[in-house]
């Protein structure tokens, strides 16, 4: 049983986790919950209702999650906000229509619009090139798309990014809405938003048609809950009650909507002091940082206009200072017993959580600090390879829609001898960590170059396989 074996060596080592769920492995649940977890792993038999066919227990916790985020009507999801952002697109697109995205988006974006035929229109979100980091979009960038593609159904919204950056929902809400369209969020990072006034105001207050958030990011619920939630009369809720059925298994788990439910009950009744405490740790830890090692904490870089706030539950320091990698902080922290959610080139990301207690972050600051003093031996010097990083500003040529590049031959190629070819698949970099080419679009030199120049600077590239090879369509069988 390797996997058994290693999850409860993982458990057994007591490694503190500034990664998600939420819950963070403690003991957050009610103690009935933990003492019965597999009895209470059960099928729809009576009186437990029907995720599809909600009219009894499940309708009413589906209801009292929806009084508690503002919503309408809210949808338990049991597949992660990658279900709701499939079920967004899927409800409101029908094979043919515009949809205004990001180019930051989730990969779940690019699932639902091959499934659902969709034609995408980008938008580039803004590049803050000091500190190699994709930032948002902004409301102007919105509002041009809109005026370009007047027959766009809507617009997507990422609320906040991984690094826990908004943009200006409100101007980009107004801009929306003024023309009739769609306004579909992903807030799988903001799911706390609304249990505290001192956090940004979450997408349903900023006025959201739909919206969805991973509970299991950053509240205290099971890998895979999420919510989806509807505002107002634009979007038909019988639609995406049809559509979350068609997506998500048939046999949904009581233990994940069961933690949705509890989620949101521990949420209203515990949460607003927790999350006082919670911002507190936090900002205790950035000013010991700032106050006392080399460490820039993202709060620190200068903000574009295209930001209006950051959570400031997330922690992400900058290690750069050092001269060594995120990557390379990832794994020192891991051996000092600390396991972070993710690293890019410069930055490690910490989730931060109501379930974190002050030794957490004792133990956090205690790692950081001999992080920061044994750090002239590990100088490896990569800073200055990277200062001159940019990234293309321009989007590719779409040759064919994201669907019809992926229903084609494939064949694999290596990257550097895919200039003129079609791309078929989602080829990008790490950093800036947005694609360079889509499904569908026309792989150019110099996106093809600079791929090539930041693997060379360390940078990390995904889409591509092991052997250097990315899919592109044959366009000659
Ligand atoms: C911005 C964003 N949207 C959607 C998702 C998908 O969320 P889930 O893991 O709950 O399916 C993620 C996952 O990391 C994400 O970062």
């Amino acid at each position: 049983m390797p996997l058994v074996k290693a999850l409860i060596g993982y458990a057994g080592q007591n490694i503190v986790r500034f990664h998600m769920p939420g819950h963070k492995g403690f003991n957050i649940f009610p103690r009935d919950f933990l003492d019965n977890l597999i009895a209470l792993d059960i099928t729809e038999i009576p009186g437990m209702d029907n995720l599809y066919l909600p009219c009894g227990v499940i309708a009413q916790a589906q209801m009292l999650a929806a009084k508690a985020f503002g919503a309408d009507h809210t949808f338990f999801l049991v597949n992660g906000s990658t279900a709701g952002v499939l079920a967004m697109i899927m409800a409101t697109c029908r094979p043919g229509d515009k949809l205004i995205i990001p180019r930051n988006s989730h990969r779940s974006v690019w699932s639902a619009i091959i499934i659902a035929d969709v034609n995408p229109v980008y938008i580039q979100p803004r590049y803050d090139k000091e500190n190699c980091l994709v930032t948002q979009i902004s409301a102007q960038d919105v509002e041009r798309a809109l005026d370009e593609n007047p027959d766009a159904v809507g617009v997507m919204v990422v609320h906040p990014t991984y690094y826990g950056l908004c943009s200006h929902l409100e101007k980009i809400e107004k801009i929306v809405h003024e023309r009739g369209k769609l306004l579909l969020v992903d807030e799988a990072h903001g799911a706390h938003f609304i249990f505290h006034s001192d956090l940004p105001p979450s997408a349903g207050e900023l006025g959201a048609d739909m919206w969805v958030q991973s509970a299991h990011k950053t509240l205290p619920a099971l890998t895979q809950a999420a919510y989806l939630h509807v505002k107002g009369d634009r979007v038909d809720l019988r639609r995406v009650a049809q559509i979350i059925a068609m997506l998500q298994t048939s046999s949904p788990s009581y233990l994940i909507m069961a933690s949705l439910d509890w989620a949101r009950f521990f949420m209203e009744s515990e949460g607003k002091p927790l999350i006082e405490r919670l911002i507190h740790e936090v900002r205790a830890v950035k000013s010991w940082l700032q106050n006392h090692t080399g460490f820039l904490i993202i709060d620190d870089y200068e903000k574009g206009e295209e930001i209006a706030a950051l959570d400031p539950t997330r922690l992400v320091l900058d290690v750069r200072e050092f001269g060594i990698t995120g990557y390379q902080a990832e794994r020192i922290l891991r051996e000092a017993g600390i396991q972070i959610e993710m690293s890019d080139m410069y930055r490690v990301v910490l989730i931060c959580s109501v379930a974190d207690d002050k030794r957490a972050f004792d133990i956090l600051i205690k790692a950081l600090n001999n992080l920061a003093k044994r750090l002239p031996d590990c100088k490896v010097g990569k800073k200055t390879s990277y200062d001159n990083m940019s990234i293309s500003r321009e989007i590719p040529r779409q040759m064919l829609s994201p669907r019809e590049a992926f229903y084609s031959i494939i064949e694999r190629v290596p990257l550097e001898k895919s200039i003129g070819r079609i791309c078929a698949g989602i080829i990008g970099s790490y950093p800036p960590g947005i694609p360079y080419f889509c499904p569908g679009e026309l792989i150019d030199k110099d996106g093809v170059e600079e791929l090539l120049y930041i693997q060379r600077c360390g940078g990390v590239l995904f889409g591509v396989e092991k052997e250097g090879l990315i899919p592109v369509v044959n366009t000659k069988a």
